[in-house]
């Protein structure tokens, strides 16, 4: 479904992301863990074509070229994400923002009220269908992220991109983003690719887990794998010296 090789992108000076090559297949949940400043996000964001890689980077996403496409036209093409640091319509209701993302990432044009169905749907499937009133701003921030999580479904994307959508959560709100996370591929079949710091979270969930150091991806494999890698363990360990 996502296959990227060579993604690159530089600031000035500082590689944040060093020639990884990814591939996420039909169904699959896809965990990206790494230390701070790892490059993480920016590589979400070289993706989602929120930032322009460096040129020998090419990315596919269903067998389209979508290296140089914009966010709006990688959305419809079935590619949403959330953001690390969480982005609503404020001002708007929970509802309107759901609406909102049906209309945003949807690729043929569809009438008001079938975004108004998909938002509905988009909601319960959260758990935030209580909350379809309320002015966005006014969630709690972690509520705000199962928004942004409901806003990217209403749109019935293929593959969603989650930035750290389990931070500030309880242990049970964790547990059930996880079962969350779980059911959107079972149920609704979208593929899922999870950057999280919340090992326990990500551990339990993915089928792959992709570790990035540096910009550079040092270690693939399942949870199984990963968390017996002596690589990995070093990295974290390297990363807290640092700190
Ligand atoms: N817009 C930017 N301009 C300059 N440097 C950036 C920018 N975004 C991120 N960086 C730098 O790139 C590196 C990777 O950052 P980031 O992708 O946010 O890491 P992570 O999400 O893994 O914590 C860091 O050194 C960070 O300071
Ligand atoms: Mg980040």
């Amino acid at each position: 479904m996502l296959e990227a090789a060579n993604i690159r992108k530089k600031f000035g000076g500082l590689v944040a992301v060093d020639g990884v090559d990814l591939e996420i297949g039909n169904g699959e949940i896809v965990g990206l863990i790494g230390p701070n400043g790892a490059g993480k996000t920016t590589l979400f964001n070289t993706i989602t074509g929120v930032l322009e890689p460096e040129q020998e980077t090419e990315i596919t996403f269903n067998g389209e070229d979508i290296v140089a496409l914009g966010t709006h036209e990688i959305a419809r093409a079935g590619l949403l994400r959330t953001f690390q640091i969480v982005r609503v319509f404020g001002e708007m209701s929970v509802f309107e923002n759901a609406v909102a993302g049906a209309l945003f990432g949807t690729e043929e044009s569809i009438s008001q009220e079938e975004a108004e169905d998909r938002a509905r749907e988009a909601l319960a499937f959260v758990g935030l269908e209580d909350k379809a009133d309320m002015q966005a701003e006014n969630l709690p921030i972690a509520q705000q992220k199962q928004l942004e999580l409901a806003r990217a479904v209403a749109s019935e994307p293929d593959l969603v991109l989650l930035d750290e959508i389990a931070s500030g959560l309880t242990p049970g709100e964790i547990e059930e983003l996880s079962d969350t996370i779980r059911r959107l591929r079972d149920e609704l079949g979208i593929s899922v690719f999870w950057i999280e710091h919340i090992m326990d979270a990500i551990m339990g969930t993915a089928d792959r887990i992709i570790v990035l150091k540096s910009g550079e991806k040092i270690a693939e494999g399942t949870p199984e794998e990963i968390r017996n890698d002596q690589v990995v363990t070093e990295a974290y360990l390297g990363a807290e010296d640092e700190s």
